[in-house]
């Protein structure tokens, strides 16, 4: 089986996909660097080959079309500069079948996020500076994406316009901050229909 994951970081996440075939792809190079260590080291001792690790943009897959089983974006969708881009992309590379599954920040609904957007910029910005004792903490950076993100409905939408199927997507906790959205490339992507007599 074929996997993607679209904004690997360090390879948290990577590292764990067990007897799979694995490209880790991230705009940072230094990213790919730690998670070429941390994923390959794993996979070695696993007895497994190594993963393939592609420096981009989820807006720019220098990958082929229909080529993978399944497509993780966990925790990079937010900083997708143009995420009905990102999302054409990777409907791209998944082939006919292949399945999306995203986890990020979540709003339930313009409520739900603008009490998340006051939580964020209040609670969590006090607690970061007192834990890290730092005034420009990475904290700032997630209220900030936070902010700007849409609502779980919003992407859904987005996710149906490029061509998902079977799309859901929903907080993880009820009142939490975080959601998981699947989608599905149709089996019938790319198969030309025969005229009709
Ligand atoms: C918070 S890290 C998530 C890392 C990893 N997926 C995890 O869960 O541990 C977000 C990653 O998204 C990457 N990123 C930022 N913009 C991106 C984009 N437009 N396309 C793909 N990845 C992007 C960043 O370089 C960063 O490594």
């Amino acid at each position: 089986m074929k996997v993607l994951e679209v904004g690997c970081g360090p390879g948290s996440f990577a590292e764990d996909l067990v007897g799979l075939d694995v490209t880790c792809l991230d705009p940072s190079p230094e990213m790919l660097a730690t998670a070429k260590r941390r994923v390959d080291g794993a996979r070695k001792e696993r007895g497994e080959k190594p993963a393939v690790y592609v420096e981009a943009i989820a807006e720019a897959i220098p990958l082929p079309d229909n080529t993978y089983d399944m497509v993780f974006c966990l925790f990079s969708f937010r900083d997708f500069r143009d995420k009905a881009k990102g999302l054409s992309e990777i409907y791209r590379v998944l082939k006919p079948g292949g399945q999306l599954v995203i986890c990020d920040a979540g709003k339930a609904n313009k409520l739900h996020g603008f009490f998340g957007v006051l939580w964020m910029n209040s609670v969590v910005q006090i607690m970061a500076r007192v834990i890290t004792k730092e005034k420009n903490h990475p904290w700032k950076g997630l209220a900030k994406s936070y902010t700007h993100y849409g609502t779980n409905g919003y992407y859904r939408d987005m996710m149906r316009s490029v061509g998902f199927e079977e799309v859901k997507g929903r907080l993880l906790y009820p009142f939490g901050m975080s959601s998981r959205f699947k989608g599905r490339k149709p089996q019938t992507a790319g198969v030309e229909l025969a005229p009709l007599d």
